[in-house]
Formats: C-alpha cells, sequence, structure tokens
C-alpha cells in the first residue's frame, strides 16, 4: 500500500514489535553463512516464499527457526540497530522493543551478549537519528513459570536498562494467570511496567484475566475484547492501550481482510488504539503500512490517524519529561 505523504511526516511511537521479527530473510541468510548455522531453505527468496501462514503457531515456526541465526554481540547489535534506522525512515521517535532471552539462552548464548548489545543499539540510534529506545523483556508462554522466573534472575543487572515485562509464543493453553508470580516480580521486585499478549488467539476472557490476575499496563493485541460489551466499557473508562497490529492480524488469520479489521469500531468506542507492526519482515511491512493498511481499508481520515500516533505517545512507558516532549 502506498504511504500517504501525511503517515510518512507524522511522528509516531513504536510499541509492539520483536527484534526478532525484524530479520529480513536477507539477513537470515546472511548470518546464518556467517555462523555457520543449517536453515534449510536454499535462498532468501525461497524463506520469503515460506511467509504464507494459516494461524499464530504456523508463523512461531518459522520465527523460532528465524532467530537460531543469532549467535554473537554484534548478531544482536545489527539486528537492532537495522530495525532502529528502518524505523527512523518512518518517523518512529521512540520504539519500546521486545526481545525474548529464553530463545537466546536455551542455545547457550549469555544474558549480556543479548541485552549489553541491544542497549548499544539504543544508544547509536540515539545519536545517529534522536530516537529514544525502551526493551521489554517477553516471557515465551510455551515454558513453566520456573524457567520465566529464572530469567527474571538472570537480567537483576540490567534492571535499570530494562523498561518492561511481555509475552511472546502461543496464547492456547498458556492463559496469563500461568505467570502470576513473574508478572508480579518484575512489577514489585525489578520496578517494570507490564503487558501482556493478549485476545489475539485467545477469547476476551484471556484480556479481563490480564487486567485482574496480572494487573497489565497494557494489552497487546486485545481485539478479541469486542466480543464482551463490559470489558469493552472497563477498557474505555480505564483507559488502558491496546497494542493493535493490523498487518499481522490478517496474516494469521485474526481476521480474513483488513475490510473485516475491528480497529476502527475499537478507536470508536472509546478505548486507547496504537498502530504496530508486531513481526514487519514476516507480516509485510514496517508501521506505516500498517496506518495505511487501516487509512485505505478503513478511512481512517489524518486526524484519525493523528489521534492514533498521539495516543502511542502517551501510551509508552517512557518517563514523564522524555514523553511530554513527544506532545
Ligand atoms: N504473538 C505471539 N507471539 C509472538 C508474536 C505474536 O504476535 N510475535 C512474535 N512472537
Ligand atoms: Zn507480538
Amino acid at each position: 500500500a502506498p504511504i500517504s505523504p501525511f503517515i510518512a511526516a507524522l511522528p509516531k511511537a513504536e510499541l509492539h514489535m520483536h527484534l526478532e521479527g525484524s530479520l529480513e530473510p536477507e539477513t537470515i541468510m546472511r548470518l546464518a553463512g556467517r555462523n555457520n548455522v543449517r536453515i534449510p531453505y536454499a535462498s532468501a527468496e525461497a524463506l520469503r516464499a515460506a511467509y504464507s501462514f494459516t494461524d499464530l503457531q504456523s508463523f512461531l515456526d518459522l520465527f523460532y527457526l528465524g532467530l537460531t541465526v543469532l549467535q554473537t554481540g554484534e548478531d544482536f547489535y545489527e539486528m537492532t540497530r537495522a530495525y532502529l534506522d528502518r524505523a527512523a525512515q518512518d518517523r518512529v521517535r521512540h520504539a519500546e522493543v521486545f526481545i525474548s532471552p529464553q530463545g537466546h539462552l536455551r542455545r547457550g548464548i549469555a544474558m549480556g551478549t543479548v541485552i549489553d548489545n541491544i542497549l548499544r543499539a539504543f544508544d547509536d540510534a540515539k545519536c545517529a537519528h534522536g530516537m529514544t529506545g525502551g526493551l521489554i523483556v517477553g516471557i515465551q508462554r510455551q515454558f513453566d513459570e520456573e524457567d520465566a522466573l529464572s530469567m527474571l534472575d538472570g537480567l537483576r543487572p540490567w534492571r535499570d536498562r530494562i523498561i518492561g515485562l511481555g509475552t511472546g509464543g502461543p496464547e492456547m493453553g498458556n492463559r496469563p494467570a500461568k505467570f502470576r508470580r513473574a508478572y508480579a516480580k518484575a512489577r514489585h521486585d525489578l520496578g517494570w511496567r507490564t503487558t501482556i499478549h493478549a485476545g489475539e488467539e485467545g477469547g476476551a476472557d484471556f484480556v479481563c484475566e490480564a487486567l485482574d490476575a496480572l494487573q497489565v499496563d497494557r494489552i497487546d493485541h486485545g481485539v478479541r475484547c469486542e466480543a464482551d460489551p463490559d470489558l469493552m466499557r472497563r477498557m474505555a473508562e480505564t483507559g488502558i492501550p491496546l497494542t493493535v497490529c493490523p498487518c499481522s492480524n490478517i496474516m494469521l488469520r485474526v481476521f480474513p481482510d483488513m475490510q473485516a479489521h475491528n480497529i476502527r469500531r475499537l478507536h470508536e468506542a472509546g478505548l486507547c488504539i496504537t498502530v504496530n507492526s508486531d513481526d514487519p519482515s514476516y507480516f509485510g511491512g514496517y508501521v506505516n503500512e500498517n496506518y495505511a493498511a487501516i487509512q485505505q481499508a478503513l478511512n481512517f481520515s489524518d486526524a484519525e490517524l493523528w489521534q492514533l500516533a498521539r495516543n502511542s505517545f502517551t501510551s509508552a512507558f517512557m518517563a514523564g519529561a522524555d514523553r511530554d516532549r513527544h506532545l
């Protein structure tokens, strides 16, 4: 979809993207060669051709394959820097991004290799583009809570440079309350903000449970909240932000096509809605493509898009003064 000049120039924050989901097929093949990792595709084109998903799990299988090419600190730096440089072109002025440390620790990579190099890329992007970055660590919800708790212990040395706790992985079979202690630890012990993927695959009851059992500050995706009118009223009243990812939702068949997406109805019901790319290399576009897609399919006006971009700054976890200079 062509990007309008208004969208291209609109300052925005991105609050829902997974760094490993920004690895382009060309980068995956290049790092596979450099690091001697076997990727069972003959070329970047062949890998890209496999990006045709039927549901969340079919995407996750490829996502977990792709991230195995990340081996060295330089790989984590390059991945982060490439995303931030690309986001700066989309006039992203602040990015809060997810990393899944468990997916790397399990392969024998040290926590410092992952975290220090991502933070170094944030520092360099701030110098290069004036954009700010925040790191959210994601629990992989298919693993048990003990595994999440030990990851949090391993992150203690970086507690002041990490802004939040989130999740990734399959929702079905892994309800929000599974991570009650991990979320309490993040909030009370580490002093972080919290968010969770809920209501992408799971129903409105997953969103209710995330609010009641975990007391999260944001909901990632959350689009299935529409099935519960009481929940919709609660979300409008409390103003809890939803990080919606329109292109992701079409690629993973949460909605059959963009005309059928409920983002306009959620916005008009008074919910605090933001627009994000989720896994831009896998889902057909960076954040501006997501703004363009809803503009074209759902007739969002420039004034409405401006409101969504404003929501992205007011919903950010970044501290007061840094946030207010964007408003
Ligand atoms: N949902 C769940 N897990 C994920 C996603 C997502 O959209 N992206 C990367 N891991
Ligand atoms: Zn996501």
